[in-house]
């Protein structure tokens, strides 16, 4: 074979191979073959100096014309599997932006919390305004400024969770809220109280020495008990029902006189009777009465000028109502599982 068909032979060996590469790997190794140090294009142009010399123009022309063509040849050729390389790059690496991204879990207000907020809102909405207390208290405005005198069987080791110091305890009720307030304020009073209160119970579904209370107060020139029953009324409906009706029983606390017991008619059956009432048709909801003249005096205003009527609700009874939680100690064990119910 003549020297210049050889160049031919390589010329179309060479573009077959570098046509062939399907990879930017195997063009550079196509490359090396041919026009690498040992490559056999290589090859002949060093083998030219042994050509005759009327041999050696015309095939070094075309040893250069091949060499030319194929280098063009692998650049074109790498272009292409160079954007070929970058388009599945681009594929592979698409981000679907369709895709939802990961939230972070929100949290949301514990279910007593849910509680205290909607009869809040009920209460503002009749004009209360909200006042707080301290729930390491003294005997004195848990029970002395309410009437209770040292013998009340509340105030006993039994019922009352009482502080190393002397005269100072965990208050029983949120009723001590309504003396400070007074204290500090000239009637007309319209406030609410919500907070806790601690009582020296052993848990079970239904008590825990720890739970919360709304107090209610109210102390105006002539208010009378069918300012109670109708402000109840007001709120027993809108915390139950449009359909709701409330009853009061007499009832005794030492800090208001009459007192009573309220209830709603039974959320289930609508006074019929069922489970959730004991088949009464009525639930208890809280506690009630006018505020006692001695109170009244006590904090310096005048019963003659002045009368009030007070309430107070258990907050976690308002909810086992309302959602039919069973066991009051669901509310204080943070499982998630019952809390996010709510
Ligand atoms: N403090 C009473 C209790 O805890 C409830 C109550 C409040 C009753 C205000 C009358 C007036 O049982």
């Amino acid at each position: 074979m003549s020297i210049l068909d050889k160049l031919e032979k390589i010329n179309k060996e060479g573009q077959k191979e570098i046509f062939d590469a399907s990879s930017l790997e195997e063009l550079e190794s196509a490359r090396v073959s041919f026009l690498g140090k040992k490559g056999k294009l290589t090859a002949v142009l060093k083998s030219l100096g042994d050509l005759s010399p009327n041999e050696r123009p015309a095939v070094g022309k075309k040893a250069n014309e091949v060499r030319q063509f194929i280098e063009s040849v692998i650049s074109k050729r790498r272009k292409e599997l160079e954007s070929e390389a970058l388009g599945r790059k681009l594929e592979e690496e698409v981000v679907d932006i369709t895709l939802p991204g990961k939230r972070s879990p929100v949290g949301k207000r514990h279910l007593i919390t849910q509680i205290i907020n909607e009869i809040t809102d009920i209460f503002i909405g009749l004009g209360y305004r909200v006042a707080k207390g301290p729930e390491v208290e003294t005997e004195y405005y848990n029970f002395d400024a309410l009437n209770t005198p040292a013998d009340h069987p509340a105030r006993s080791l039994m019922d009352t969770l009482y502080t190393q110091k002397d005269g100072v305890l965990l208050r029983t009720h949120t009723s001590p809220v309504q003396v400070r307030v007074m204290e500090k304020t000239l009637p007309p009073v319209y406030i609410i109280a919500p907070g806790r209160a601690y009582r020296r119970d052993v848990p079970d579904p239904t008590h825990s020495p720890m739970f919360h209370q709304v107090e209610g107060l109210a102390v105006d020139k002539n208010i009378t008990f069918g300012d109670l029953k109708g402000t109840l009324e007001v709120f027993a409906k809108q915390m139950f029902g449009a359909d709701r009706k409330v009853r009061l029983r007499p009832h005794f606390f030492p800090f208001t006189e009459p007192s009573a017991e309220v209830d709603v008619s039974c959320i289930m059956c609508d006074g019929k009777g069922c489970r959730v009432c004991s088949g009464v048709g009525w639930l208890e909801i809280l506690g009630a009465g006018m505020v006692d003249p001695n109170v009244l005096s006590g904090v310096g205003y005048d019963p003659e000028e002045v009368s009030g009527f007070a309430f107070g609700m258990g907050v976690e009874r308002i909810a086992m109502l309302k959602y039919r939680v069973n066991d009051i100690r669901l509310f204080y064990e943070n499982d998630l599982r019952f809390l996010e119910q709510f």
